[in-house]
């Protein structure tokens, strides 16, 4: 197994090589400037290991992981024209850039892009990685459609919300796991079982996520912190307010909230004390370890040696710590 750093450099060579030069300009520019813009690279580095964790060269997972990056960066085009988002990673977003017409076609032709680099794996591969990406697309298209459906809603449940952040962002980094582990041909038990890792490291990410989103330091963060309480998201910070507040906290919580009587600043700031002060930050902390440890215990029943779960533990305490 090789160092973190040393998969993402592997696959931002491959990335350099994919910068389309066609025309049209102003479908194809977007594309190449979302992709370049930077990001964690988390998800095609998890192929990357993944295959490799099953004995399978980098070099032939490599199409995989720009497969699920791809999409990854066009499930973003879109997401920041739903939320209405100025910033990601410290630039300006496609719709904000360009405009709106823009993001929903650059990020329709990504969608293409990503499909299309699965021809160039075998039948039997392309069949297995297409049948599990068709799968996951929707799901993430499902948790998407809640997460906005959220917004209005006031009687949303934690369950109801895991839900939402396990389709809209979960399911995707455990096929990003799966993938490599198809495209190395490991065992269906072993697929299934780094599918269920990914997963719940996924779970512990968009907890970490919400997190940040409010606590970030807007120097590094990259996107528009207070941006899911401008938005009325129903985050974990949100829900766990609500449920560890008294009722005179939970009254102006709501209050707070639905009546846009302050100016974006304020709310955020007032949001963010109300947080902190019934705890719901530490929960959402505490969550975040939670699914980072049940993502172990499933690490523990996988059949390989202990220097590569050395290697897929250090990942997610690091995810676990991440501040961007
Ligand atoms: C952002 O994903 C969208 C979520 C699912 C929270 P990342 O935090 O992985 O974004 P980049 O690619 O590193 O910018
Ligand atoms: C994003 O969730 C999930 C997808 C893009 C599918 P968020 O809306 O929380 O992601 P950020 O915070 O904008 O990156
Ligand atoms: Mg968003
Ligand atoms: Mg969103
Ligand atoms: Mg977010």
């Amino acid at each position: 197994m090789q160092q973190i750093e040393n998969y993402q450099k592997s696959f931002l060579k491959h990335l350099e090589g994919f910068t389309v030069h066609k025309e049209p300009n102003n479908l194809y520019q977007p594309i190449n400037y979302i992709l370049q813009l930077g990001g964690k690279r988390l998800r095609p580095v998890l192929t990357l290991m993944t295959a490799e964790v099953f004995g399978e060269t980098l070099d032939n997972a490599l199409d995989a992981a720009l497969s699920i990056e791809v999409f990854h960066n066009f499930s973003l085009v879109h997401d920041d024209i739903m939320d209405d988002a100025p910033l990601r990673r410290g630039k300006e977003t496609v719709h904000e850039k360009w405009n709106l017409n823009t993001g929903i076609l650059s990020g329709d032709a990504m969608l293409i892009l990503a499909y299309q680099l699965f021809e160039n794996y075998e039948p039997e591969t392309f069949q297995a990685l297409a049948q599990l990406f068709s799968k996951t697309a929707l799901e993430v298209c499902e948790g998407q459609q809640y997460d906005i459906d959220f917004e209005t809603r006031d009687d949303v449940t934690i369950t109801q919300y895991l839900k939402m952040i396990e389709y809209k962002t979960a399911v995707l980094v455990g096929a990003a796991m799966k993938m490599g582990a198809i495209v190395a041909k490991a065992s269906l038990e072993d697929q299934n079982s780094i599918y269920q890792f990914g997963r719940l490291l996924g779970i512990a990410f968009q907890l970490q996520d919400d997190y940040l989103d409010a606590f970030g330091n807007p120097e590094t963060f990259g996107k528009q912190v207070g941006g899911d309480i401008i938005e009325n998201k129903k985050t974990y910070l949100y829900l766990k307010t609500m449920e560890l507040g008294t009722n005179e906290d939970e009254k102006e919580f709501l209050f707070l909230m639905q009546n846009n009587v302050l100016s974006n600043e304020d709310k955020v700031k007032s949001a963010k004390q109300f947080f902190e002060d019934t705890g719901a930050a530490k929960a959402t902390q505490d969550a975040v370890k939670d699914y980072t440890n049940k993502a172990f215990k499933v690490l523990e029943t996988l059949n390989i040696s202990e220097d590569k779960k050395q290697v897929l533990r250090l990942f997610g305490e690091q995810l676990m710590t991440r501040r961007v």
